[in-house]
């Protein structure tokens, strides 16, 4: 069943154009790029940040942490920008996309940071699934070097900008910045205890700038439209266009560029066409699967920072997940836990031992195996991890399974008391988990 049309004006397109693709230096240059990085170099840094700072720039890569702010903090010395491009929160996919689509985008954002900061040169740590889009940016790196936009002063500046493009490993844990930092710098992809923050000691120990991809693909946009023009487009605390990825049980999957103001109503239904099928939905995902869970009941809350925490949820990376009523959502608390399990990176107890006992006790649950009880340990499992390690992955685990567990207690317990999952087979999950499902009695179909 296709939902309505989602009419966005074209002048909410801010970030990218889906409908033509600038990877090109060529084509980024006839859309007007290279401008804002030429016209920023006699721009003072208070003055950049200032302008960051009006145009109400929250960062993309999950905290929203507003970005003129964080460019204020930066430490003296000799600095350098580092660029978060690990993505790897799953149901993320946007800055993989912009990276292939529009390259130069990210890499004149870079420019304009490093010559406002003063950095000599920026670090791109992508992630190491995405060779594709490592190569897209070296390719794109080396057009920018053969211009002149890289390796040596623009006019208006002495300060010449190299980038760099470092591959990660495939940890998810390298996407939390004080981990990205420790890999980069040669040591084991650990976070690390803040302070000291990476503004003051990041990369080689200096003072960094870390941002997320799309959170320096906007920049150039943003001086180029003006701080007042882009914050006009606002909610109360969040400003601008944002790239959901959208997938799931969803008609048209993919990345959207929506307004702030838009709902997740406006991106499930209008631009992804509604649950896939025509089935119903159960409940949504509105940022990365670290982010509880929404019902249906939530659609018309729009997609901004605020409003989305005052949901019950956060906008985190965007990233937008839909369930059908087909999952069972012990299996899908046994995926995402599991996830986070194997991901927690086991420098601190509670997310090394909690993840673990987490996916041990789902997995009890979902055979049918747990007592009552063993759903109430799940509750005060997620209480002894909440707000109790050293980076937020614990957190991210214990987040989304105590929102499944208040919004689908019934479904758990139906795991105890019934002799088979309530969904039956049919959960897209369902072949994941075979060895535990072949523990409970078929349902027929
Ligand atoms: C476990 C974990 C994973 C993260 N993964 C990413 C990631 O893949 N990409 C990203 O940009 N930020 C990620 N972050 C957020 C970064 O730590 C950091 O806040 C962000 O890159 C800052 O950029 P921004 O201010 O532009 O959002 C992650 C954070 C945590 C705790
Ligand atoms: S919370 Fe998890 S991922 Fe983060 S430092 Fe502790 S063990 Fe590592």
């Amino acid at each position: 069943m296709q939902g309505p049309t989602f009419a966005a004006p074209r002048a909410d397109a801010i970030l990218l154009d889906f409908e033509g693709e600038r990877r090109a230096l060529a084509q980024y240059e006839a859309a007007g790029g290279w401008a804002q990085a030429k016209a920023a170099t006699g721009r003072a840094f208070d003055e950049i940040v200032q302008e960051l700072k009006d145009s109400g720039l929250r960062g993309r890569g999950g905290a929203g942490f507003p970005t003129g702010l964080k460019v204020s903090f930066i430490g003296k010395g000799d600095r350098f920008l580092v660029i978060n491009a690990d993505e790897s929160e799953p149901g993320t996919f946007k800055d993989r996309e912009l990276i292939l689509r529009n390259p130069h985008a990210l890499l004149e954002g870079c420019v304009i940071l490093c010559n406002a900061i003063g950095a000599k040169a920026t670090y791109i740590f992508i992630r190491g699934e995405y060779a594709t889009e490592a190569e897209v940016l070296n390719a794109a790196i080396e057009e920018s070097y053969a211009k002149g936009y890289l390796g040596k002063p623009l006019s208006g500046t002495s300060n010449a900008v190299d980038i760099y493009v470092h591959r990660g490993a495939g940890a998810y844990i390298c996407g939390e910045e004080t981990a990205l930092l420790s890999a980069l710098n040669g040591f084991r992809g650990q976070p690390t205890a803040k302070p000291p923050f990476p503004a003051v000691s990041g990369a080689w120990k200096s003072p960094t700038l870390l941002n997320n991809v799309e959170t320096v693909a906007t920049v150039p946009y943003i001086l180029a439209m003006g701080a007042q023009t882009y914050q006009a487009l606002r909610t109360e605390q969040t400003t601008g266009t944002r790239l959901m990825s959208l997938s799931g049980n969803v008609q048209r999957p993919g990345n959207y560029e929506l307004p702030v103001t838009a709902t997740y109503r406006d991106l499930i239904d209008g631009c992804g066409g509604g649950v896939a099928g025509g089935r119903t939905m159960k409940a949504f995902i509105p940022g990365g699967s670290s982010a509880p869970i929404l019902m249906p009941d939530m659609l018309d809350t729009q997609i901004a920072v605020e409003t989305t925490a005052a949901a019950g949820s956060m906008a985190g990376s965007g990233a937008v997940i839909v369930i059908d009523t087909r999952t069972c959502m012990v299996q899908f608390a046994l995926r995402v836990a599991d996830f986070y399990r194997h991901e927690s990176c086991g420098k601190c107890t509670p997310c090394r031992e909690g993840t673990r006992w987490m996916v041990e006790l789902l997995k009890r649950v979902e055979a049918g195996e747990a007592t009552m009880d063993e759903i109430d340990l799940l509750v005060e499992l997620c209480d002894r991890i909440e707000g109790k390690c050293l980076c937020p992955l614990g957190d991210a685990c214990a987040m989304p399974v105590r929102s499944y567990l208040k919004h689908f207690r019934a479904e758990f317990e139906a795991h105890i008391d019934a002799p088979a999952c309530p969904a039956g087979p049919a959960s897209p999950f369902g072949a994941l988990y075979p060895s535990l499902r072949r523990t409970l009695p078929v349902v027929p179909a």
